[in-house]
């Protein structure tokens, strides 16, 4: 049998915390254009679908001043965390405990549905983006930040980080049954349910647009909780694999040195 949530262990730990708190500082600026698009009633509700410790759902409550806004994901820590953190907007901001793959929300609740970083992690991606169709109003939409493992883009040093890349994210997906690349096969997905207006934007964590410190502060927190993992299921063993981060590290931390992550935001009309 497939397990649902293969990154249990990664998804809780405190290397987890850090990294979602970074990925927000990195990406959000550049997803408010993005999500600025989507003609939203004033009084929308909004889910974040797999919201973790509610960097999203936070920012989208602050975007959204007179939103309601819904955040699942299934580690309590990190909801506790969110419902502590964000305690001053809980008049508008809810987290509870739901799995993506079988939503509580009749069909057709919400106006906006965001499922960000979540679909790699998984197995059956397809099945959470038609449970996320159909708890999505006619008319409302749909982003997803539906990350590929392809789309990391490092200088060579003593190390290539392209073979690093070229074979930890293919073993480690076919290991627990999740698609590392959903970013480019995302765009089949969609277009087999027949939603609207299917576009795939990049947003691009490099440092030019995003602080050194926080893009090495990813690459930091994947170090941390996936050095083990890869050395268990894939070719490269932890120390290759430390060694391999702690080179992407220098890189984007070099005041001369340029990486590039490109990060794939797809949306959708519901039609
Ligand atoms: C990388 S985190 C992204 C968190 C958040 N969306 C953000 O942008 O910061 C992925 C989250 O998906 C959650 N997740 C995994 N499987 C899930 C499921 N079946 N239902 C709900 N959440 C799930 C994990 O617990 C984790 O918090």
């Amino acid at each position: 049998m497939t397990d649902l949530n293969p990154q249990a262990k990664q998804m809780a730990d405190e290397s987890m915390v850090r990294n979602l708190d970074a990925q927000a500082r990195a990406i959000w600026p550049q997803e408010i254009a993005l999500l600025r698009r989507y003609l939203l009633p004033e009084e929308s509700y909004i889910l974040d679908a797999g919201c973790g410790t509610g960097e999203g759902a936070s920012r989208l409550a602050e975007l959204y001043p007179r939103a309601r806004v819904l955040g699942v994901d299934i580690v309590d820590q990190h909801l506790e965390l969110a419902r502590r953190r964000y305690a001053g907007l809980s008049a508008r901001l809810t987290f509870e405990h739901q799995s993506v793959y079988e939503l509580r929300a009749p069909a057709r609740t919400f106006d906006l549905t965001v499922c960000r970083h979540v679909l790699h992690s998984i197995p059956y991606p397809e099945r959470v983006v038609a449970e996320l169709v159909r708890v999505t109003r006619r008319g409302g939409y749909l982003h997803i930040i539906a990350e590929d493992y392809g789309m990391l883009h490092f200088q060579r040093g003593v190390l290539d980080p392209s073979d690093f890349w070229h074979q930890v994210p293919a073993s480690f997906g076919a290991a627990t049954q999740t698609d590392l690349f959903i970013g480019r096969n995302i765009f089949g997905i969609m277009t087999a349910l027949r939603l609207e207006q299917v576009a795939i934007d990049y947003i691009v964590v490099d440092p030019l647009r995003v602080r050194r410190e926080t893009f090495a502060s990813i690459l930091e927190a994947w170090r941390d909780g996936y050095a083990e993992p890869i050395g268990e299921l894939t070719p490269v063993n932890r120390e290759a694999a430390l060694a391999y981060f702690e080179q992407m590290i220098a890189n984007v931390r070099d005041p001369h040195g340029y990486a590039a992550w490109m990060v794939p935001v797809v949306s959708a009309r519901v039609p």
